[in-house]
């Protein structure tokens, strides 16, 4: 806390998406932030006012962050911590090749920031870390002789609705041993709360018809706060990797899985999200989830088999739909037939490639399939990173209409609006051949053979 600002002063460590949407967000909820950011791409694109990645609405709040002062990005941990009540630990933890987490950044940001605190720091982990971290942090600073409260802060935003999930969110979970810690964080998102519809103004974004009730604050232990983020993405990996498996069943015994799971969703206990079958999920979350949370059992000789079976399912549907679709196909080869392949990202709303089910099926396709493949994405193939993943022999389309013309099939792969508003009789005349392969099942079947297109879905 300053003298000019009643409200206490946060430092987020980390610049990736939930930092940047964390940092955004609070300095235009009238905290002072310091963006702590190592990687010099990613910290000039801030002091600028913008994110290094797309999505919807943080622009404009992050450019009033910075010209009103009160986001100050630094690369100096002096320059922030000392003058910091409250950090909120936003670092990467990439998975190592054994599928655990790789937690250096975790313990590098807790030993620096040990060194510059001041007493009596809160220290939030928001970053997705395995049970039992928040204990080895507690350590460092213990060690380093610190007295620094920490308490992990599971973060729970969607990419490509970050905005609308971090301003209307449903529950804010927090864990820890210091009550005055859990209830200086608890009072940060509840100042949010109270502010979300002049933030949201400043984006210039309306909540639309989402229906949120009160938040609700929930208080646990620092390690049941831990377990419950990682078990709350690996349920819903758990869900889709369910609508997949019964998808096939579907395709096998002449079943609608969009109808099967209508169905079964309608049961209040069950419910109807995150059971669309398709070509399965992807992002930074979930694969590193599910694989974080197989490791963390393995630690403590427990067998999530379960796990194991939702990811090898996951693995596997890229690969199955295009089986599916070669079936389709005169000769039942992809080699030579040029295929438009629409959506990179693993998700509608985002830039981001990251473990993208769309990639990996634009690989198989060139790589191992042959085909003549013409790939077209609204946002994510604007950067090099991922246009590197692609195979060499991928086109970059430049638009839609270029991707489909004289095509033989179109698969789509990311449920992007531009596709689904996309008019059925263009790409009906745009194509050269007639099969539409619908990898989200996104579109009505009913309305594409109306089009005179073959449709080819997933479980249906
Ligand atoms: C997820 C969690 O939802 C969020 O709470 C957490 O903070 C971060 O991880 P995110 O990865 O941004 O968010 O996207 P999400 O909307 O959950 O989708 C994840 C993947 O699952 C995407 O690839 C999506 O296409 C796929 N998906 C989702 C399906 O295949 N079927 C569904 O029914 C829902």
């Amino acid at each position: 806390m300053n003298k000019t600002n009643p409200l206490p002063t946060i430092t987020v460590i980390g610049s990736g998406y939930v930092g940047v949407t964390s940092a955004a967000i609070f300095a235009n909820a009238g905290y002072q932030v310091y963006a702590l950011e190592i990687n010099p791409k990613r910290l000039a694109a801030i002091k600028a006012g913008r994110s290094f990645f797309y999505e919807d609405y943080l622009n404009p709040l992050l450019e009033e962050a910075v010209k009103s002062g009160r986001l100050i990005a630094t690369d100096s941990y002096k320059e922030a911590i000392p003058y910091s009540d409250i950090v909120f630990s936003c670092v990467g933890t990439p998975d190592n090749p054994d599928g655990s987490s790789n937690l250096s950044y975790i313990y590098a940001a807790a030993s620096e920031t040990a060194i510059h605190a001041k007493s009596g720091l809160v220290y939030a982990q928001k970053s997705t870390v395995p049970v039992g971290t928040g204990a080895k942090v507690e350590e460092i600073f213990h060690d380093a002789d610190a007295k620094i409260s920490y308490v992990s802060n599971p973060e729970f935003l969607r990419e490509g609705t970050a905005l609308l999930d971090s301003l209307w969110f449903d529950r804010v979970v927090v864990g820890g041993a210091d009550p005055l810690a859990t209830k200086a964080i608890i009072d940060v998102y509840q100042h949010v709360s109270d502010l979300r519809s002049t933030i949201a103004q400043v984006a210039d974004m309306t909540p639309g018809n989402t229906v949120v009730s009160d938040p609700e604050y929930i208080a646990t232990s620092r390690n049941s706060a831990e377990l419950i983020k990682v078990s709350a993405n690996a349920f819903l990996a758990l869900k889709i990797s369910f609508a997949n498996s019964i998808a096939k069943l579907a395709d096998a015994a002449g079943a609608d899985v969009v109808e099967v799971m209508d169905g079964i969703g309608a049961d209040a206990r069950i419910g109807r999200s995150f059971l669309n079958a398709g070509r399965g999920y992807g992002g930074g979350c979930f694969p590193k989830d599910v694989s974080g949370l197989i490791s963390s059992g393995l630690q403590h000789g427990i067998d999530l088999g379960i796990m194991q079976a939702a990811s090898a399912e996951n693995h596997a549907m890229p690969g199955y739909i295009l089986e599916k679709a070669m079936n389709h196909i005169e000769g039942e080869s992809f080699a030579g037939k040029k295929v438009a392949f629409l959506g990179i990202a693993f998700k509608a709303g985002t830039s981001d490639v990251r473990k993208s089910p769309a990639i990996k099926m634009v690989n198989l396709l060139s790589e191992k399939m042959e085909a003549n493949v013409h790939a077209y994405d609204p946002q994510a193939l604007t950067e090099e990173d991922a246009r590197g993943q692609l195979h060499g022999d991928v086109v970059v389309a430049p638009d839609m209409n270029s991707a489909l013309r004289d095509a033989d099939m179109v698969i789509i792969a990311t449920d992007w609006n531009e596709f689904k508003e996309f008019p059925l009789e263009t790409y009906a005349t745009l194509l050269n051949g007639t099969i539409l392969v619908d990898a989200m099942n996104c579109l009505d079947p009913t309305a594409v053979r109306d089009a005179g297109l073959t449709y080819v879905g997933v479980g249906r």
